[in-house]
């Protein structure tokens, strides 16, 4: 458990269970404790008769930087990456129940993909998606490398993944990664009310609809284990470990 990852049920949104990123001092930047807290939330979910829908939510003006840049450097330097991030892309593919986004600001590197994995996902005009991930000398990860040039085509998937474009809110939604756009004052009561509204379909018929549309997970999962293997093994490269290091002595 850590307090950098709050789990809240809404009064204003019954049967609905808010993961909430509480990292703002370091942009929301996830580290192990994290994933594995937003992990037990995805399965507990998957099995509780009181969840229906699951929302990601984050700070005011900042959804996530994604990954955390020391826990990349202690990967980089150990040589093992953890279990933790595999964990949550397993449990957030595989997740039985509809889950929500919504987006303020900054959502970088994983928390750009993992809106791939969302059903419905709402930011505010004031968000940045970007995933630098080949600046950093890694790899894209969560299946974006399959996702991604499926979504929006093979150009627009190979600027944001591989070129490191940062894309805006208007531009996510053209792009087929988000939903909708509306202000960030707006934002949270949005996605609340979406998932609210979600949690009051009939929950077997709602079930049924999301498997039918998203298909089987089986092609998902073998991209995330084959891109963590090319993504471990550029962690812990030279031009990798220059990377971090340049971030840490900013
Ligand atoms: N991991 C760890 N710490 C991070 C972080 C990350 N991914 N992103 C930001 N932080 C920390 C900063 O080190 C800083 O901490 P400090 O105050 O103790 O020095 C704090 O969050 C605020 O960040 P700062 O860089 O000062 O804010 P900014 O508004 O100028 O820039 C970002 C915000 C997100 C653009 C910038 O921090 C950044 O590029 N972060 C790295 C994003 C990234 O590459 N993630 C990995 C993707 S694969």
């Amino acid at each position: 458990m850590t307090d950098h990852i709050l789990i809240e049920r809404p009064e204003t949104a019954p049967y609905v269970q808010v993961i909430r990123f509480n990292r703002p001092e370091k942009k929301n930047a996830f580290t192990r404790a994290m994933y594995q807290t937003m992990t037990d939330a995805l399965r507990a979910a998957n099995e509780a008769s009181d969840i229906r829908v699951t929302v990601f939510l984050g700070s005011e003006g900042c959804f996530s930087a994604g990954n955390d840049m020391a826990d990349f450097l202690a990967f980089a330097m150990s040589g093992t990456m953890g279990r933790e991030v595999l964990d949550f892309l397993g449990a957030l593919a595989t997740a039985k129940k509809p889950v929500v986004s919504g987006v303020d600001g900054l959502a970088i590197g994983i928390g750009a993909t993992i809106h791939l994995h969302c059903d419905l996902t709402i930011a505010s005009d004031r968000s940045l998606f970007k995933t630098p991930f080949v600046d950093l000398a890694l790899v894209p990860e969560a299946a974006s490398s399959l996702i991604a040039p499926r979504l929006m085509g093979h150009q627009r998937a190979f600027a944001l993944l591989a070129l490191g474009e940062g894309f805006s809110a208007a531009e996510a939604k053209d792009a087929g990664l988000i939903w909708k756009v509306t202000t960030p004052e707006a934002l949270e009561a949005e996605t609340l009310s979406l998932a609210a509204t979600l949690a009051t379909k009939p929950p077997e018929a709602l079930r049924i609809a999301r498997d039918l549309m998203r298909g089987s997970t089986e092609d998902v999962l073998a991209r995330i284990d084959e891109e963590a293997r090319h993504f471990a093994a550029q962690l812990k490269s030279a031009e990798a470990r220059a990377a971090f290091e340049a971030f840490m002595k900013r």
